[in-house]
């Protein structure tokens, strides 16, 4: 067998026209337009390029887009400022402040200072609690979470009472993603395993799954004969294995590989998502989709 690809680069724009047509909708009727800022602290190169994208997908949907870049000396006093000020800003709806930040910066204190109803991270404690809630308390689930359930959905992939099994417990990947596919309703409802470092016989849990979500961040980690046929494997691992010559520029790009030994597992499984181009795109577009949740809220039309 072979399985079907579940493609984020695909998926990504089916989401992002049916976003472009809402904005236009909502600014015909509110005359209104989701607002984002990023606040970028430094020049990481891997934070500047993950912000661009970002700023260019909010440009191209009709976003009202800030780009606040900030030096990294900034003191944490300063940083707190400045998110009061856009948690003050009628026209912002969606504070993104780009992580890793400096050591001198407590990142908790960065997240709790963020309003909770612009956090379109999901990552203040109010939203997580929000989100072990479900049902209308869910306001904004993590980007990359909610970006793998809308993939299974989209594939047409039965999750109720589906065998769901997530390798790894980040708070970012594994806990939330955990958290969704547990709660009632569409493109969830499933009964849910989270495996980590210590668990025992990690095979015998994957083999054990219908849908397979892997965020452990080691390349290669799931061997082909720990997927059930048929299964479906979404694979959230982007590991850096090595660097080799672009063909198309000539300059040295890195080489993905995912935490799924892709090739071989694609005989098995029914459904796989490959690395690159699999669950990557989609973390920017539901961060697109929180803004625009999150301006829908502020308009009661949510
Ligand atoms: N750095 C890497 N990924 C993310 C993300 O999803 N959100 C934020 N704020 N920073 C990140």
């Amino acid at each position: 067998m072979t399985a079907k690809l579940i493609k984020g680069t695909e998926i990504r724009e089916e989401i992002l026209k049916e976003i472009e047509q809402e904005v236009k909708d909502i600014k015909a009727k509110h005359g209104k337009v989701p607002g984002l800022v990023t606040i970028l602290v430094g020049s990481n190169p891997a934070s500047v390029s993950y912000v661009t994208l970002k700023i260019q997908t909010a440009e191209r949907l009709g976003f009202h887009e800030i780009q606040d870049n900030q030096p990294e000396t900034i003191s944490e006093a300063d940083l707190l400022a400045l998110i009061e000020k856009y948690n003050r800003d009628e026209s912002i709806n969606g504070i993104l402040v780009q992580l890793p930040l400096p050591k001198h910066i407590d990142e908790k204190k960065v997240i709790n200072a963020i309003d909770p109803d612009k956090d379109v991270d999901g990552f203040h404690p109010v939203n997580v609690g929000r989100l072990m809630i479900g049902g209308s308390e869910l306001k904004f689930p993590p980007c990359t979470p909610a970006g793998i359930q809308e993939m299974i959905m989209r594939a047409g992939i039965e999750t109720k009472g589906a065998e769901v099994v997530v390798v790894g417990r980040s708070n970012i990947v594994g806990k939330p993603i955990a958290n969704l596919m547990l709660q009632k309703g569409p493109g969830a409802n499933s009964t849910v395993t989270i495996a980590h470092t210590a668990t025992r016989d990690l095979a015998s849990h994957c083999k054990r799954a219908d849908i397979l979500i892997v965020a452990a961040g080691v390349p290669g980690l799931v061997k082909p004969e720990w997927i059930k046929p048929g299964a479906c494997v979404i694979d959230v691992g982007v590991n850096r294995v090595g660097e080799k010559k672009s063909e198309k520029t000539g300059k040295m790009v890195a080489i993905l590989r995912g935490d799924v030994d892709f090739d071989a597992a694609k005989e098995i499984a029914g459904f796989i998502t490959p690395v690159p181009g699999g669950v990557g795109p989609m973390t920017i577009t539901m961060l697109m989709k929180n803004t625009l949740k999150s301006l829908k809220f502020k308009l009661g039309i949510a």
